[in-house]
């Protein structure tokens, strides 16, 4: 079966004049985001805990990257004071996995940190960007979750705890912030191919890892980090300027 490439930049001009911050943007899916997004025209800031802090941003790819740790308040607030406003897309993309742990073997610690980084971070970048959101006049919140949190597998009751809890979250905030122009919405992304790949299956090579999550998937290859920006792309846009609350798959049927 042959599946096209994802066109990266076909809108040059879609998110022209808008300022994005894209957490978890120094790898995999939000870098794939990141680049999506200035492809289309947007000013473009990341934030990951994988940067140095410093008080100048860093290079990262085209964009202004800055340290944060997403599940820390006062990293997060630091982080919204040097981003500062307008702001008119936030995406939380970054988080952790679970590498398969039975329940009676998984630490509270482990258990937390997932939580944590998955789950409270969608509450912390909501209340410290929101004045920055508020002053775009029309804002998207994008939320990256997981078809695990729908579609939940054995020995990863934290992992899909955190993306079911971040989907509910994700819609609870839709509501909430409908009135002011803010739109929230979440993508699901299936097994994709990033780093992260190899944290689901004890450290095996991610190339390894893809191979076994394709034979689960019906269309029989794994996402790209590409296509999971593709879909963050429309959200993000004034394309889906009436659409919020939803959760869109993207996940080769995988959740169906
Ligand atoms: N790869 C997959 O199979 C898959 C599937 C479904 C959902 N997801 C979700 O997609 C998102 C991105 O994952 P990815 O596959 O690109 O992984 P990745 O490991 O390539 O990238 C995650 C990024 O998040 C950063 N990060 C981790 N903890 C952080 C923290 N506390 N504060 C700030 N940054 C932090 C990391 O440094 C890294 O740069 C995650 O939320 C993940 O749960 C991934």
């Amino acid at each position: 079966m042959a599946v096209p490439s994802v066109p990266t930049g076909a809108m040059p001009t879609l998110l022209a004049g808008k300022r994005a911050l894209v957490t978890g943007g120094a790898s995999g899916i939000g870098r794939a985001i990141a680049a999506q997004f200035r492809a289309s025209g947007a000013e473009v800031i990341v934030a990951d805990i994988g940067l140095a802090e410093s008080d100048a941003p860093a290079a990262v790819d085209g964009s202004a990257g800055w340290q944060c740790d997403v599940a820390d308040e006062a990293s997060v607030a630091r982080l919204a004071a040097r981003v500062g406003g307008p702001l008119h897309i936030l995406v939380n993309c970054a988080g952790i996995p679970q590498s398969y742990t039975a329940i009676d073997a998984m630490a509270v610690e482990a258990w937390d940190r997932i939580m944590a980084v998955n789950v409270r971070s969608l509450f912390l970048t909501a209340k410290h960007c929101l004045p920055a959101l508020r002053a775009a006049g029309a804002a998207s919140i994008v939320n990256i979750c997981s078809n695990v949190g729908v579609r939940p597998k054995p020995g990863l009751a934290a992992y899909a705890g955190s993306k079911a809890a971040a989907i509910a979250v994700t819609q609870s905030l839709a509501l909430e912030l409908a009135k002011e122009g803010i739109r929230v919405n979440a993508v699901n992304p299936g097994a994709t191919e990033t780093p992260m790949l190899s944290g689901f299956t004890h450290g095996r090579p991610v190339a390894e890892a893809a191979q076994s999550f394709a034979a689960m998937i019906p269309m029989g290859e794994i996402v790209r980090p590409e296509d999971v920006a593709a879909a963050v792309l429309y959200l993000a846009s004034d394309l889906a300027r009436i659409v919020t609350g939803t959760t869109i798959e993207v996940d080769g049927g995988r959740s169906v």
